[in-house]
């Protein structure tokens, strides 16, 4: 046990799927692992560990923002031995040249967060992916003719604000898209030495105010699920 994550030690797999939202750990682990067992549901962040082709794999819920993600992740790598996290997430569009649906490879996340300074000295305001687990996915989405673009993202601790337009640190590092927990993961794996890498969907196109229904989430994010499993199973 840890302090957030009630699973016994050995209950989590070296791999672990992390969605931020917790209804979406059990779908996946109801419809895309053999065997998966709830491990922990302290404050319902659902873990559940399964098997995906004959490898032991955890999906379990990252939660909202980097104080949320920094927790769980923290606790995976230091109290579970967990080796490699992948986050799979949703994303705001900046631009109209990304569609809703389109599969986004985080290959660089910009934060003006001061997380990453304060939690361990890191200074820099964009972090990479770490470990090989950036270029598997890569690798993985050209196997699977799957279309999946690498690219920057911004990593923001805002989701609602005054200001209608793109932040001045998206800009600078030609981020594409928003979301709120890869800057936070990146940061926590590189100072553990630990792998880290995020899959995003797009959910929403904000200049255009479109966005994915309810309804169509569930089939929107199912190539970024097997994306993450075919990556996580090598
Ligand atoms: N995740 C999905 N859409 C988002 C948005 N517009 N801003 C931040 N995070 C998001």
């Amino acid at each position: 046990m840890s302090i957030h994550i009630s699973a016994k030690k050995g209950e989590i797999a070296k791999v672990v799927l992390q969605p931020g939202d917790p209804l979406r750990a059990q779908y996946i682990a109801e419809n895309f692992l053999e065997n998966a067992k709830l491990v922990s549901k302290t404050r319902g962040m659902f873990y559940y560990t399964g098997m995906y082709k004959g490898k032991e794999i955890t999906v379990g819920a990252s939660g909202m923002g980097f104080p949320s993600i920094g927790i769980y992740s923290y606790e995976l790598f230091t109290e579970y031995d967990v080796e490699t996290i992948i986050r799979i997430g949703t994303c705001g569009a900046y631009t109209t040249d990304l569609n809703l649906f389109d599969v986004l490879i985080v290959e660089n996340a910009a934060s003006e967060s001061t997380y990453a300074k304060y939690a361990w000295g890191i200074e820099e305001e964009i972090i990479a992916p770490q470990g090989n687990i950036f270029n598997i996915i890569n690798e993985t989405a050209k196997e699977m003719s799957l279309q999946a673009k690498a690219t920057n993202i911004h990593s923001s601790d805002i989701f609602y604000r005054k200001d209608p337009n793109i932040p001045a640190i998206a800009t600078k590092y030609n981020c594409l898209a928003v979301e709120m927990e890869a800057f936070g993961l990146f940061a926590n794996a590189k100072h553990l030495g630990k792998n880290a890498a995020t899959i995003l969907t797009v959910s929403d196109i904000i200049p255009t105010h479109e966005n994915i229904s309810a309804d169509d989430r569930e089939k929107a994010l199912k190539p970024m699920i097997e994306l993450a499993l075919e990556s996580a199973w090598k």
